[in-house]
Order: C-alpha cells, then sequence, then structure tokens
C-alpha cells in the first residue's frame, strides 16, 4: 500500500462500497475509506482502519472526506461489452423480424446515414450521454462502415469521458442492400487510416477495436486481413457469433470447409485473447471449449435475444467451459441502452432456463452483478484498468442514491447494502445514479 502514498490524493469517501472479486461475487464493504489519487487511481480502500493513520499514510485532511448517507453505496461502473451506437436512434422500435431479416429491413439503411456527419454527431452526442447517464462507463461500440463518423464516436465518448472501445464496421459482402457494404480494399484501407487515426489523437480512454460486422458481411479474404491487422497492431476484435439458428446455417453454406461457426473465426486468427464476441447463444460445447483455449470472450446480450427470439444463451454452461463473459445491451436489436436492463433480462433468461429444466441453477443477483462489472473488463481484457475496487485500478464508480427523491424506489427502514444493491438492480435508473467516475473524473452530471 505504502507505494501508493506517493502520489497526492485527490478526494477520498465514507461509507458502503460494493464490488465483485474473483473469489467473491458480493463483497460489500461498510463504513469503509476510499481514496483517489490525482491520477484518478484507487491509492487505498480499508474498513475498519483508524482514520488517523490513513490519513497520515496517504496526506489527506480528514475535513476532506466525503461522508456517505445511510441509503447511499458506490458500486464500480457497469460495462456494457457490445452496443451499436449507430442503431440508437430507432431503439424501441422495429423488433417485429427475425436477425437477418431485421438487419436488411432496418439495420442497414439507418447505418447507412452515417455518412452524414452532423446525423452522425446528433445520434452519437445522444448514446454517449445516454449510457453515461445509467452508469456505463465503459462502452465497447460499433459505429459504421464509415470512417469519419466512427472517429466522431471516439472523440464524443473522449469528451464526455466514457471509457470506450470504438469500432468502424468493415463488411464487404451485402446482397441485400447492396449500398451499404465496401470493398475488400476499402474495408482493409479504411480500417488501417481508422486505426492510425483514433491512435494519433491520444485519447487517454478510448481505443479502437477491429470489426468484422460478422461471418455472413465478410468475405474469408476479408476475414483473414482484419485478423492480420489486429495482429500486428495488437488490437481488439469485436463481432458476432451464433446469434440465430438461421444465421448459423448460413455460415455454414458460406464457409462449407470450416468445422463449426468459431472455427471460421478461429481460421482467420479472429478468436484471441482480446476479442469479444455478442450472443453465442447456439454454440457447441466444442466451440466454447476453442474460446476457453484461445482466450477470446462472450458478450450476454439477453434485451436482444428476447426482442429477436433469437435464443437463450446458458450462462451456466459459458461459467462452467471457464469462457470469459460479460453483458451486453446490443442496442438496438436489445431495446434499452440502460445495462440496468441488460441485468435483469440476464436474470429472466436464467429464470427461462429453470422454467424449462427445473435442475438449472437460476444466476444470482450477486452473480449477474459480477458479470456486468468485472466480468465485463475481463471480457474486454480491461480488469488490470477497471472492473471493482482495487488498490491501483482507475476509480470508475457510481455513487448509488437508493432513496433519491422523486426516484422509483421506496425504503421502509434502514436496509442492509445487499438489500439495497438488491432494489437498486431491480427497481432502479438513472435518477438513483448520483454521480458517475471514470478514471477518478466526475462525468456524471454532466456538466456542458
Ligand atoms: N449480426 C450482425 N450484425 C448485427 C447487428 O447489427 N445486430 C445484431 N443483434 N446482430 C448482428
Ligand atoms: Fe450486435
Amino acid at each position: 500500500n505504502s507505494d501508493r502514498a506517493d502520489t497526492a490524493i485527490a478526494f477520498v469517501y465514507r461509507g458502503t462500497f460494493v464490488h465483485s472479486t474473483q473469489q467473491k461475487a458480493l463483497q460489500i464493504l461498510k463504513d469503509a475509506l476510499l481514496g483517489v489519487d490525482t491520477q484518478g487511481k484507487i491509492a487505498f480502500i480499508e474498513e475498519g482502519k483508524e482514520l488517523e493513520k490513513l490519513s497520515q499514510t496517504f496526506g489527506f485532511k480528514t475535513s476532506d472526506i466525503t461522508q456517505l448517507a445511510q441509503h447511499e453505496f458506490f458500486m464500480p461502473g457497469l460495462v456494457d461489452t457490445h452496443i451499436h451506437a449507430s442503431q440508437y436512434s430507432y431503439a424501441g422500435t422495429a423488433l417485429d423480424m427475425p436477425l437477418l431479416q431485421w438487419l436488411n429491413a432496418y439495420t442497414f439503411p439507418v447505418e447507412s446515414r452515417f455518412k452524414d456527419l452532423e446525423f452522425a454527431r446528433k445520434v452519437y452526442t445522444q448514446i454517449v450521454r445516454r449510457t453515461l447517464r445509467n452508469g456505463t462507463t465503459t462502452a465497447c461500440y460499433f459505429a459504421t462502415i464509415h470512417t469519419e463518423a466512427s472517429l466522431l464516436l471516439g472523440q464524443i465518448a473522449n469528451n464526455f469521458g466514457q471509457r470506450a472501445l470504438v469500432g468502424k464496421v468493415c463488411m464487404d459482402r451485402n446482397d441485400c442492400v447492396k449500398h451499404y457494404k465496401e470493398t475488400l480494399q476499402d474495408s482493409q484501407d479504411e480500417t488501417c487510416r481508422f486505426i492510425k487515426e483514433l491512435l494519433n489523437k491520444k485519447y487517454p480512454l478510448v481505443k479502437p477495436v477491429v470489426t468484422p460486422r460478422f461471418a455472413p458481411s465478410c468475405t474469408g479474404a476479408l476475414l483473414e486481413q482484419l485478423g492480420e491487422i489486429a495482429k500486428n497492431n495488437n488490437l481488439h476484435i469485436q463481432s458476432h457469433i451464433s446469434e440465430t439458428l438461421e444465421e448459423v446455417k448460413l455460415v455454414k453454406e458460406l464457409f462449407p470447409e470450416s468445422e463449426s461457426y468459431a472455427d471460421v473465426y478461429y481460421k482467420h486468427n479472429l478468436l484471441t485473447d482480446k476479442t469479444v464476441m455478442a450472443h453465442g447463444c447456439h454454440l457447441s460445447d466444442e466451440e466454447l471449449a476453442l474460446f476457453r483455449e484461445t482466450g477470446a470472450s462472450l458478450s450476454h446480450c439477453p434485451n436482444s435475444n428476447f426482442s429477436l427470439c433469437s435464443g437463450v444463451l446458458n450462462v451456466r454452461n459459458v461459467l462452467k467451459h471457464k469462457v470469459k463473459l460479460g453483458l451486453g445491451t446490443d442496442v438496438a436489436g436489445g431495446y434499452s441502452a440502460s445495462m440496468l436492463d441488460a441485468v435483469r433480462r440476464a436474470l429472466d433468461a436464467s429464470k427461462v432456463l429453470t422454467i424449462q429444466d427445473p435442475k438449472y441453477k437460476t444466476l444470482s443477483f450477486e452473480e449477474v452483478f459480477r458479470i456486468a462489472t468485472l466480468g465485463g473488463s475481463q471480457a474486454l481484457s480491461l480488469d488490470d484498468q477497471t472492473g471493482n475496487f482495487e488498490v491501483g485500478k482507475d476509480f470508475d464508480a457510481l455513487r448509488i442514491n437508493v432513496a433519491a427523491e422523486g426516484g422509483p424506489i421506496d425504503l421502509i427502514q434502514d436496509e442492509e447494502p445487499k438489500i439495497l444493491l438488491e432494489k437498486f438492480l431491480n427497481l432502479g435508473d438513472d435518477r438513483n445514479i448520483a454521480e458517475v467516475f471514470v478514471a477518478g473524473r466526475k462525468v456524471v452530471p454532466i456538466t456542458e
């Protein structure tokens, strides 16, 4: 701990902190002190320690401490491991078709509008504001095929102070909406330009991610190129896998030389320990083993899976295979941009499996809490920086006021922290999120 004392303390909070660790889905620290240094990192988190000693070691004044109220607590920021920023304009509509039809009817026509930078600015500003206010401190975004608009999304996330992975979408195959695709050469060149220009901006919390849309939208040649680009630059990779059975069948037809859907990505060097694949509802145990072997992770997007009638991910089986797992909203296949909704839908999905088979062990709210925070940071290979309140990590946190005036939750007495968390996860909304911090910077309330 003492090596941390070198950096000056910026602020200290005292009260209840809840977070997850590898050992415990829910750890509760009562009447704890958490100090954040001027670099935005957690300098200390101590329960029941003497205040005098701490303030001497870390050199802060006891008058600098902010005391939380009885009905308040801090939790780690929510990590949205899969969200299409470009689809926010039609979120909450157009959920009346299965995936492949839905893409052609709604998604591709809307995404093609992001050639227009003013339209892009409007939608991207809205989605970053909305997700931040709802406690998403880290988001893994799909943009569109347009390089300039994708760079703009990175700029907007940086301006608002959100931690973000941003992907320019790559697709050189589209038989239905023919104007919304790239040539192989353009997709390659523009991906390289996007990566180079985004990295040149040196935004501290925004990274590029190599983004083949999904196997049916890409030729093998493009997948191969993108695998190369990711490998040569040690970049994150994101895509979709095994969301619907129809899609799995199509991939079999398009890539007959591959043994499975996962094998298509594997053969093109797209399954790495920096890969996150959305959905995976219909993956076989062999494919899950391939994820485990390569270190690739899954993003569970239950709202989307229900809304497009795609499938129900068996989370227990994913965890049994020791595959890294995060939660995603998958806007706009998922109609809500809030990760609190994703938490609730994940619990529902798990309960559906229990209804079908009473022997299926339903996920607890504590387990889903971990998947939404620490799990997401692991899925995005960002767990050395974020995901819980370990000393040395960035302070990405939500100050929750369960009894917010005019909010959705009524308290009867001094409920225990565990009950406060459960109520917030099930009933809360942005009115209960008093403050949001990313890397120690207060980003909510949004000041402009
Ligand atoms: N598969 C390929 N593209 C998409 C998309 O935009 N949304 C979802 N849910 N699945 C996809
Ligand atoms: Fe998606």
